[in-house]
């Protein structure tokens, strides 16, 4: 850590922040580290100003989307410095998006001294609230200019920051989710299990007729029997039926293999809870709430950790869940992982990775 080449910038964007209004990816730490790929190797990678790029109108990963990114993030930790949650993780989840992709890997260590040094360089970026935090977006692309669809043979590599609130301007409120029962976000066999911009193009059309009526997000079912639950938007999803903790296995790679999905499956086994990853159609769901069976649903993931679910909408028929109120178990999987990632709890899972300052 702190080998990497910087450049630093002669200005700030720092004095332009509302630090009352954060919102979610509106403001930009003052570097990025940008690491290029040609002639078969990655380049050792530096840290310079955040800046615009030029881009050529054949750049082929604008017409043909060969690209793929992480999400992670760095907290202020209430005993001095930053702690970045579970980098390793995306890390290694870049990589699978890399050969899904068909991008070259990138070496594991260096994606986390990168991650480190740009944490350190650009710290007062750090909000200092609780569930704020430093976001961390890494960011793969073909660089090649060509028309025709084939892979590109050189890449750029971009990790940027941004000073971050939570993600959904309710917090950790119940969120209104619409179930899609037109559209589908991905199949098997498809790019599902890849962070890769595809997925989120094949979400927008949804998203915004689902926010037209009201909803926060867009609950996906598998795209093709439109049966069974798949995840949301943005986040991993799941239910607790009675005593069983139920969610959507990976073995489809139709789901991100969210990194706050392990982290709460791992939690729930060590509080011995009954976990279930396994295959759950929505007339499950809805079967569950009218038997007064279902206790809680909610979406897990980086940007807002936990979202409890308060009303689910289905071919028009709507469910509220725990009486729209944040249910014991969402609640608890957050507080456990919020401390840990601000510092307050010991790091018994070796969960952190560490900047000093
Ligand atoms: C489609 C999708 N599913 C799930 C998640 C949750 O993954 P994680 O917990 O790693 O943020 C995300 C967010 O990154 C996502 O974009």
């Amino acid at each position: 850590m702190g080998n990497i080449k910087i450049t630093k910038s002669e200005t700030s964007k720092f004095d332009e922040i509302d630090w009352n209004n954060l919102g979610f990816g509106k403001y930009f730490g003052d570097h990025v580290y940008i690491s290029d790929y040609k002639d078969g190797k990655w380049s050792e990678g530096e840290i310079v100003p955040y800046s615009d790029m030029s881009a050529e109108p054949a750049l082929c990963t604008l017409h043909y989307g060969q690209t793929i990114f992480e999400g992670l993030k760095a907290f202020y930790s209430v005993d001095g410095g930053a702690n970045i949650f579970r980098p390793d993780m995306n890390a290694k989840r870049l990589n699978v998006s890399a050969k899904t992709l068909c991008i070259p890997a990138y070496d594991e260590a260096r994606f986390l001294e990168a991650c480190h040094d740009l944490v350190l360089l650009d710290r007062k970026f750090i909000p200092k609230e609780k569930g704020q935090s430093l976001y961390l977006r890494p960011l793969v692309y073909g660089t090649g200019n060509f028309l025709g669809v084939h892979t590109s043979d050189t890449y750029r590599m971009i990790i940027m920051s941004s000073p971050v609130a939570s993600y959904y301007a309710e917090g950790l409120a119940p969120l209104k989710i619409l179930v899609s029962d037109q559209y589908v976000r991905t199949v098997r066999g498809g790019l599902g299990a890849a962070k890769t911009a595809a997925n989120y193009a094949a979400s927008l059309l949804a998203g915004t007729k689902a926010k037209e009526q009201g909803f926060a997000q867009v609950l996906w079912l598998d795209g093709v029997s439109l049966d069974y639950v798949d995840e949301v938007g943005a986040m991993n999803i799941m239910f607790v039926i009675e005593d069983e903790l139920i969610t959507p296995p990976l073995w489809q790679g139709t789901l991100l293999a969210g990194v706050t999905r392990d982290t709460v499956l791992k939690l729930a086994d060590e509080m011995r809870l009954k976990v279930s990853e396994r295959q759950i159609r929505i007339s499950e769901v809805f079967k569950a709430h009218n038997e007064g069976k279902l206790q809680e649903v909610f979406g897990t993931g980086t940007a807002a950790v936990i979202s409890p679910v308060g009303l689910l909408s289905h071919k028009r028929v709507e469910i509220t869940i725990n009486d729209f109120q944040i249910g014991p178990l969402a609640q608890k999987f957050y507080d456990v992982i919020t401390s840990i990632q601000h510092g307050e709890t010991k790091d018994e899972r070796n969960w952190v990775m560490r900047v000093n300052f």
